[in-house]
């Protein structure tokens, strides 16, 4: 059980039903809020984690946000925020995982390119924009985004660290729009970003890494191991907490040390 840091309040989490945005929904439905989770293709899973966050007592919606495009986005929100009383806290934890962004430079396909952006970077803009009218009504606001921290491994070959050069030029996108977003709506609007590192997950299977280039990756980070999305989730309740009241404009690492911007 959490420490009802957030009970009653309004919570929407779009990309709800990727792994880290369900760990999301389900640490904010800990706190007491009331979440809705937004997916594009995941409609059986979205379901499912309504139903087990409403079965916990919390009020809880789910439906297709598709943030390509402002019409799906629009009328999502519009229904969530009906169905849960609001929007206080919007977290962006969506993002286009797909193997034609995972090849070096001379490889990356300009459509395929144009495509993470528009997921990414775009969704994240559309996604701030149209919950405005909503966030500004709520009393402590906050919004979050998700970027990624890990782009700096030396070995050019290892996909784990050294990832490409167009996922690593979208996330460094939401990182600016982050930072301006903060300032333009501050004071009243909060603004950060979580950069996620390695997470646990079938790197193997599903992404055919080598073992040696997961223990490379290991070995290169202070903290000698990949993180659990529970350890994202709590990251991202805090920049949404009113005890994250005085943070805004950052971008918090939770990479075992992989960045040390110090
Ligand atoms: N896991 C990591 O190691 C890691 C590291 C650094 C950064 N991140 C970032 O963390 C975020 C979450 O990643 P994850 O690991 O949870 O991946 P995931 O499990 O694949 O979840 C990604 C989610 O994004 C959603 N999505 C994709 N395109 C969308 C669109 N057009 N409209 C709405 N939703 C869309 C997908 O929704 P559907 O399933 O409904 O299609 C999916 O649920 C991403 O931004 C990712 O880049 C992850």
């Amino acid at each position: 059980m959490g420490g009802g840091r957030f009970t009653g309040a309004p919570v929407v989490v779009l990309g709800g039903a990727g792994v880290l945005g369900a760990a999301c929904a389900r640490a904010f439905a800990r706190e007491g809020a009331s979440v809705a989770i937004g997916y594009r293709s995941s409609a059986n899973a979205a379901e499912e984690l309504a139903a087990e966050l409403g079965a916990a007592g919390g009020s809880t919606f789910a439906g297709r946000a598709d943030v390509t495009d402002a019409e799906s986005l629009r009328g999502f929100l519009a229904a969530a925020a009906t169905a849960i009383g609001g929007i206080e806290v919007l977290v962006n934890a969506f993002g286009r995982i797909d193997a034609a962004d995972a090849v070096r430079f001379d490889a990356t396909d300009p459509a395929a390119w144009d495509e993470l952006f528009k997921v990414d970077v775009r969704g994240t803009f559309l996604a701030c924009q149209l919950a405005l009218p909503w966030l500004r009504q709520a009393e402590k606001p906050a919004i979050v985004n998700f970027a990624g921290s890990y782009g700096n491994g030396t070995n050019q070959e290892n996909l784990v660290n050294s990832v490409s050069v167009s996922f690593c030029a979208a996330k460094g996108a939401v990182r600016g729009f982050t930072a301006a977003l903060a300032r333009d709506l501050a004071p009243h609007i909060r603004v950060n970003a979580i950069s996620p590192g390695m997470i646990e997950a079938n790197w193997d299977a599903d992404w055919n890494i080598p073992a040696e280039h997961l223990a490379e990756a290991k070995a290169a980070t202070p903290l000698q191991r990949m993180g659990y999305p529970d350890e994202i989730a709590e990251s991202v309740l805090y920049l949404a907490s009113p005890g994250g009241g005085y943070t805004t404009g950052q971008i918090l690492q939770v990479d075992g040390g992989w960045l040390m911007p110090g």
